[in-house]
């Protein structure tokens, strides 16, 4: 099928690059050139595992190609639209800006037999807006959400636990017929798919993040109360994620959750239910962002304590500035504000992370950063664990030991095991337990 991704991002690029190992002819849009070429060259923009050999798998079979221009789109007859929806500058709410453009820009080459499938994550109501703007071109119009979790997209991507299609009217067959084609290898292994309307198909997006967002926001509740308490939160969530109604997963206690979905999401959900007079159904979204960004403020705290109330020129190794492990993304990362507090209360922070440090430093330049692990580590006063990449999950604490000059450590994931640290004489502090 021929097919074209408007907006080549974390979510386009991997969508671009998956649809070709489908078997499509695919042709992904972006505006800018620099991101277009780079992706022409097989080059991923940005670190996602698996990402470069599909798209080199991809250009190599011809069934892949990148452009900046619209009217490569022609012979495409299903339009995915990728672009970002990040918060708006002045206040929660989406910014449907790049969505609009993208729209804009798609308008002149659509027609009657053609398919928009929308990807990006919406307020409610913006498909059924969409599609009442290109009705008079003949094209149609479906709400298709991505669920893919960065570090596993080319995965969640070619093989999701389920498929959503939020089409106009529930009996319009075409519209499902053309998203069954693109997504035929998919069906076939019985994956669930679910066709419904717009409204549902866009709230499904926003609700599974709000629901994700609110169960890591419920453990770091109990974290709090654990803290105050002597109680240990890891123990807890073991416990109650027995229970297969609860479950374990997204349970893991720590500075919280960031990245470029889950806190925009929440916020955008909360503002568009404020709009449609639902403010008070979701009004908890708001303490759920509250608790997470108080975890990043209270790893600051104990770090600080930890040198009795005044950390100026301690060095800090801090470990981690991803929003999580295998990802780049520095956006809302509580690992990379943790390091921006440390260092505005005048510490020397020393900051490593295999992959996000040249983000990071373009962002936040008056950080020190670590070439290496080691380095970062050697001369600490005190090793603060931000983000899980495996490497910091698996260090060794006499090894460890033998490079930093004072036993320190503060695990803001709960990954480490403290009963190990403390044996070689750590002092071993970490958000939710004794
Ligand atoms: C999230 C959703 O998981 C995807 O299903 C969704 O498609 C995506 O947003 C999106 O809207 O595009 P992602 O942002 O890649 O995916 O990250 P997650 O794996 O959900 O992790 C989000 C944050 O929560 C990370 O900072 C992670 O460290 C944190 N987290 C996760 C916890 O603090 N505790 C947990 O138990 C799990």
């Amino acid at each position: 099928m021929r097919v074209s991704v408007i907006g080549c991002g974390s979510l386009g690029a991997v969508h671009a690059a998956a649809m070709a190992s489908l078997g499509h002819d695919v042709v992904g849009i972006d505006v800018d050139e620099a991101k277009v070429a780079k992706l022409t060259a097989g080059e991923a923009p940005f670190f996602e595992p698996g990402l470069t050999e599909t798209l080199q798998a991809g250009l190599a079979s011809g069934r892949l190609r990148f452009s900046t221009d619209y009217a490569d789109i022609a012979d495409a007859v299903v339009h995915f639209i990728g672009v970002g929806t990040p918060q708006s500058r002045d206040g929660d709410g989406a910014d449907l800006t790049y969505v609009d453009a993208a729209m804009a820009s798609l308008r002149p080459h659509l027609r009657h037999g053609m398919l928009v499938a929308g990807k990006s994550t919406v307020p409610v109501g913006t498909a059924a807006r969409l599609a009442g703007e290109i009705a008079d071109t003949g094209a149609r119009l479906a709400w298709n959400p991505e669920f893919l979790r960065e570090g596993y997209a080319v995965k969640d991507t070619v093989d999701p636990d389920r498929l959503v299609y939020g089409v106009a009217d529930a009996t319009h067959d075409e519209d499902v017929a053309l998203l069954d084609e693109v997504y035929a290898s998919i069906i076939e292994r019985s994956t669930p798919r679910i066709v419904t309307d717009y409204a549902t198909a866009e709230l499904v997006k926003v609700s599974a993040n709000a629901f994700l967002a609110t169960k890591i926001s419920f453990i770091n509740a109990m974290a709090e109360i654990a803290e105050t308490t002597g109680a240990d939160v890891t123990t807890l969530a073991d416990a109650i994620g027995h229970d297969t109604r609860i479950g374990r997963k997204f349970l893991n206690a720590g500075v919280g959750f960031g990245g470029g979905c889950l806190p925009k999401d929440i916020r955008a959900f909360t503002a568009r239910a404020e709009e449609i007079g639902n403010g008070e159904s979701v009004a908890f979204l708001k303490q759920v962002d509250q608790i997470n960004l108080r975890r990043r403020q209270r790893l600051v705290d104990i770090v600080t304590e930890s040198f009795d109330g005044d950390a100026t020129d301690r060095r800090i190794a801090v470990l981690g500035l991803a929003f999580k492990p295998d990802s780049d993304d520095i956006r809302d990362s509580p690992a990379l504000e943790v390091a921006a507090r440390l260092h505005e209360l005048g510490a020397d922070v020393v900051a490593y992370d295999p992959e996000a440090i040249p983000n990071a430093s373009r962002t936040h330049p008056q950080l020190g950063y670590a070439d290496s692990l080691a380095s970062a580590l050697t001369g600490a006063e005190a090793v603060v664990l931000v983000t899980e990449w495996r490497q910091f999950r698996n260090l060794d604490p006499e090894q460890t030991a033998e490079l930093v000059a004072r036993r320190s450590i503060f695990d803001g994931r709960n990954v480490l095991d403290p009963a190990e640290w403390r044996s070689a004489d750590w002092t071993y502090r970490a958000l939710g337990r004794a």
